[in-house]
């Protein structure tokens, strides 16, 4: 467990550290791509860095989704992408990164949180798989790998719908 880390905010200086961090997690430029276009998009985002003695090694995104049903659209937050140094996984360093990234949305005053990924990771920090709830997934992904959190108590009772991330996630679909 690395003991020097600061989870703070991204700035505009660690973008270039960000994209290089997520090309080495993700062995591919996409999701430094995607991150880069949803920062021009104006959507809400919460971007957050890991810093390890003056290096950055790790980084969150959340950005603004929705949860649209026939009669209503509701605002959540989805988790994505996450990325750690290969060198520097297995740390510690993602969970730190979930979990203070979940306590940021929360005090942004968002309700919900959605991820897609690994199903033996995301249920250790209060994320639920989906079917549990009558919510779904507009992208076509085994079922258990899509997973909610409510922040608000209650917020997800009676909540119906299709999560729908921001468009510019197609790209990666
Ligand atoms: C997923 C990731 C951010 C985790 O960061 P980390 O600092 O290694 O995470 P932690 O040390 O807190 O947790 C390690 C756990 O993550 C698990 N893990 C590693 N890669 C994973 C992945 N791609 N998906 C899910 N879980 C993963 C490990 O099995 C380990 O589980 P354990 O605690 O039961 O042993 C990091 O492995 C990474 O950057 N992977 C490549 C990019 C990626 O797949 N991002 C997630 C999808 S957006």
């Amino acid at each position: 467990m690395s003991k020097n880390i600061i989870i703070r905010t991204e700035r505009e200086a660690d973008f270039s550290a960000v994209y290089e961090i997520n090309c080495k997690a993700f062995g591919t430029s996409e999701e430094s791509l995607l991150v880069d276009k949803l920062r021009k998009s104006g959507i809400p985002l919460i971007s957050l860095v890991s810093e390890l003695d003056d290096k950055l090694v790790g980084h969150i995104l959340f950005s603004q989704a929705h949860i649209i049903s026939e009669n209503s659209r509701i605002e959540i937050m989805a988790l994505a992408p996450m990325a750690v140094l290969p060198e520097y996984q297995g740390q510690s360093i993602g969970s730190r990164l979930v979990k203070h990234g979940l306590d940021r949305c929360n005090q942004n005053d968002f309700k919900a949180v959605a991820v897609l990924g690994h199903p033996e990771y995301y249920p250790r920090f209060g994320f639920e798989p989906s079917r549990n709830l009558n919510i779904s997934c507009s992208y076509d992904v085994p079922e258990e790998v899509f997973m909610i959190m409510e922040l608000k108590r209650g917020f997800l009772k009676n909540v119906a719908g299709q999560v729908e991330y921001h468009k510019l996630f197609n790209e990666l679909a």
